[in-house]
């Protein structure tokens, strides 16, 4: 595991587009595992810059980590929503070529399976991650079992709170979500895991340094051949 410190939340975004572009400058058709979230945003700002400056990304294909379950994709707080708005509207990626599981799939098992299935023919070259105030990956919330696949998952206390500040009220926030499992991250080529801010540091410092543990998701990261977490000075604050 590597661990890169930053200055802030601007050269965390560079340093992540600086590993994206390399990786993408081996192979025009690689395959990126991509996160929602506000720690990203920079990063995709970056990709689309760099689309803008010439970059084709027309061969390139995506799958995100997670998505709500129970609301329409078309909901702009859907992770659908999010990409296209952060990202795959402003590139001149094929729609076809981005996946996400389905919001509003009947069966929401099944969904995953097929996520699951779906992941496993279209190997990462990278996957980008954020992390949780509770040190989760995707919406892999604490305590869950490292050998997971994509899975439904009822939402903790302290997730519904973290994201409640994108919904006008915290009712509104779904309580379920579908989720590559732990299993899947794994899967990555290449790993990089982003965090800015204090609210991060504790998380940082049980994924870096704490016992590889479910209690703490990100632990799991310490057993990847190839992962490196860009962390600010906040966020790093206890290693
Ligand atoms: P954030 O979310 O980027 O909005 O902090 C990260 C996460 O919950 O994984």
């Amino acid at each position: 595991m590597k661990v890169i410190v930053v200055k802030d939340y601007e050269e965390m975004s560079q340093k992540a587009f600086e590993i994206m572009a390399s990786v993408l400058d081996a192979k025009e058709d690689a395959v990126i595992g991509l996160a929602t979230g506000t720690t990203p945003i920079g990063l995709y700002s970056k990709m689309i810059e760099d689309c803008k400056k010439g970059r084709s990304y027309a061969k390139v294909k995506t799958a995100n980590l997670d998505e709500y379950y129970g609301i329409d994709p078309t909901n702009e707080q859907s992770y659908v929503s999010f990409m296209k708005a952060k990202l795959f509207d402003h590139i001149d990626i094929e729609q076809n070529n981005t996946h996400i599981e389905l919001s509003n799939a009947k069966d929401a098992q099944a969904e995953c399976d097929r996520y699951t299935a779906l992941l496993e023919k279209m190997p990462r070259d990278i996957q980008v991650l954020g992390i949780g105030s509770n040190g989760h990956v995707g919406f892999n919330e604490p305590n869950t079992p490292f050998g997971s696949d994509t899975h439904v998952v009822e939402l903790t206390e302290s997730t519904i709170k973290d994201n409640s500040r994108l919904f006008n009220s915290i009712d509104e926030v779904p309580t379920k979500a579908l989720t590559m499992g732990i299993k899947q991250v794994m899967q990555a080529k290449k790993i990089i895991l982003l965090a800015n801010g204090k609210n991060k540091a504790k998380a940082i410092r049980d994924a870096v340094k704490g016992k590889v543990d479910p209690i703490c998701p990100a632990s799991i990261l310490q057993l990847h051949p190839d992962v490196t977490f860009i962390v600010d000075e906040d966020a790093a604050s206890l290693l």
